[in-house]
């Protein structure tokens, strides 16, 4: 490792943090020191995390949430036990068909979870983030797939689109007030999402990748922990790609 960061008295927020992609990036903010609140709905994945965190007990907390349901949301911020420096917004779902065949319910689902549930989450917090800080930091887990369209995915293209357009805007408003937003686009990683993929769709997505394989969970949190660092302070708004060369 060429990098060691330190977040040593920082409070960090990570939704869907119990599982993949944000169980990784919850737990190299772990590593570096700073204190953790992993906000997931899923009561077995929070347990499984709780186990393979135990050792970050002093640090970690943990919070049943569903990002979709705003009392939810109001009633984890309002319980959180320290104030806010960075706040990932992980927490995302798939509901992949053809157009053809999906449904109202199919849309709905995957923009309240990963549009709206960003919006309910980043509201809310607003007031737990500190406010002797200028390096505050709101990171948001788009994908790869906004940046080109996808087969099967109007649904969860369109949300993560909407996670790009809604971090362009929230870095101009909230810029003066030591805020940077900027939104990193995974591209294809290798977590339960993708696993529900079958072995021969995953081999032909590797070979499509440039460095000729898929992503690993701390591919994303690595990116996630420079965006927080102090030495990111001067990017804002930005889309990181963090996919091997998929998009270049
Ligand atoms: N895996 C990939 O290849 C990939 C690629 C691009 C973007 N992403 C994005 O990265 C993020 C994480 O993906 P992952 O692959 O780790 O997924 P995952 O399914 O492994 O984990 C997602 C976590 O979010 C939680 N979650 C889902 N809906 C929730 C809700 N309403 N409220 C609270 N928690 C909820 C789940 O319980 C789970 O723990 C998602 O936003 C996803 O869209 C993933």
């Amino acid at each position: 490792m060429n990098i060691k960061y330190s977040f040593e008295n920082y409070g960090v927020v990570v939704t869907g943090g119990a599982q993949g992609i944000g169980f990784e990036t919850a737990r190299s903010f772990l590593q570096a020191g700073a204190k953790v609140s992993i906000w997931d709905y899923s009561t077995d994945a929070i347990k499984t995390a709780q186990k393979e965190l135990s050792q970050f007990k002093a640090q970690a907390h943990f919070a049943q949430v569903h990002v979709t349901k705003s009392e939810s949301v109001q009633q984890a911020s309002a319980n959180l036990p320290f104030g806010v420096d960075v706040l990932i917004n992980n927490a995302g779902i798939t509901r992949d068909k053809s157009f053809a065949k999906m449904t109202e319910e199919d849309f709905k689902q995957v923009i309240d979870t990963n549009l709206t549930g960003l919006f309910h989450v980043t509201k809310n917090l607003m007031e737990k983030f500190k406010t002797d800080t200028f390096q505050k930091r709101i990171i948001n887990i788009s994908s790869v797939v906004a940046l080109y369209g996808n087969f099967g995915q109007t649904n969860y293209v369109a949300s993560k689109s909407g996670v790009i357009g809604f971090t362009k805007t929230l870095a101009r408003e909230l810029s003066k007030k030591g805020f940077t937003v900027n939104a990193v686009a995974p591209g294809f990683i290798q977590t339960a999402m993708v696993a529900k993929m079958p072995p021969e769709v995953l081999q032909a997505m590797a070979a499509k990748v440039p460095v000729g394989r898929l992503g690993e969970t701390n591919d994303i949190s690595n990116a996630c922990l420079f965006l927080a660092s102090q030495e990111a302070s001067y990017i804002n708004g930005i889309v990181f790609s963090v996919d091997g060369g998929l998009v270049c």
